[in-house]
């Protein structure tokens, strides 16, 4: 299937039991791999606050920031479907702020979709959003830009009644209008539940396998991510191994004077480089004379 990943189709894939790939990306290379590997949806996860600016939470990125690397991806993937998550503070305040942020994602970075955290009063501004033709994607569970209100990164609903909290929001996230939601850190028996709830897919991170979908982090799924790594995480290459050790080569390369190498370098017909040798010689004795 080439042509692009419409909303339609991930509620066709839920009803058919078809699970559903996503992955985050920030920028159009990455977004170009996402979409040759048969990717249905990249995000562009507001993680990138950590994963690429080096901050240490995701709270610090801001409404440009995220816009930039969603232009990227937008220019870099065709098939998949993109959505934008909305940074904090770019939908918390109100409904309007909501809209007009929401709006720059779509018009100015070419989003087919935003992504924003919670319930609460996250419910309105997602009603506002679909109610102006934005489709939304809700995010429950451990939701980072909460981080410290939850006492931390740490997996959510493992009580029956936090479990039966997620859930009653998950439904209200659905009946607002979100068209899927991503279920983070929570035991895979209540995202089973969640999913079997919904009508709109789940897309699970550290949720388990019954949900309509997966998403993973793109450093964490290749092996770029320094330091801890969550335990949901299964790492499917060593790229940042790779690289360093492509680049400790290049560095001893240089320092030896191996690199650059003959067909690494531009050649000079002998006769222009007698020539050249001439006239420097000429020029540079003229120098001499005149001072
Ligand atoms: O920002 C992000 O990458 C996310 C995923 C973890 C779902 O929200």
């Amino acid at each position: 299937m080439n042509t692009k990943v419409s909303l339609t189709d991930f509620a066709a894939m839920k009803q058919r039991n078809e699970r559903i790939a996503a992955v985050t990306a920030y920028d159009a290379p990455s977004a170009r791999l996402a979409d040759a590997a048969g990717v249905d949806m990249v995000l562009v996860g507001d993680s990138a606050a950590m994963t690429v600016l080096g901050h240490d939470s995701t709270v610090q990125i801001t409404v440009d920031e995220m816009l930039m690397l969603t232009r990227a991806v937008t220019r870099g993937a065709r098939r998949p479907f993109i959505v934008a998550d909305m940074p904090f503070g770019s939908y918390q305040v109100s409904n309007t702020a909501a809209l007009e942020n929401a709006v720059r994602f779509v018009k100015e970075a070419g989003a087919d979709a935003v992504k924003l955290e919670g319930a609460g009063s996250s419910l309105a501004r997602v009603a506002a959003l679909a109610d102006a033709g934005i489709p939304v994607m809700g995010h429950i569970g451990l939701t980072p830009q909460s981080a410290t209100m939850l006492g931390g990164y740490k997996a959510q609903g493992r009580t029956a009644a936090e479990a039966n909290k997620l859930l009653a929001a998950a439904i209200a996230l659905e009946s607002a209008g979100c068209f899927a939601l991503v279920v983070e850190a929570v035991p895979a028996t209540v995202a089973a539940h969640i999913t079997g709830a919904l009508r709109i897919p789940t897309i699970g991170i550290g949720a388990g396998v019954d949900c309509d979908g997966q998403v993973l982090v793109w450093h964490d799924l290749l092996g770029l991510t320094a330091g801890h790594v969550a335990r949901f995480v299964k790492q499917y290459a060593n790229i940042g191994g790779a690289v360093l050790t492509a680049l400790t080569a290049y560095v001893a390369d240089v320092r030896n004077s191996r690199f650059p190498e003959t067909q690494h370098t531009y050649a000079m017909a002998d006769e222009e480089a007698l020539l050249f040798q001439s006239e420097k010689a000429t020029a540079s004795s003229g120098a001499r004379t005149e001072n």
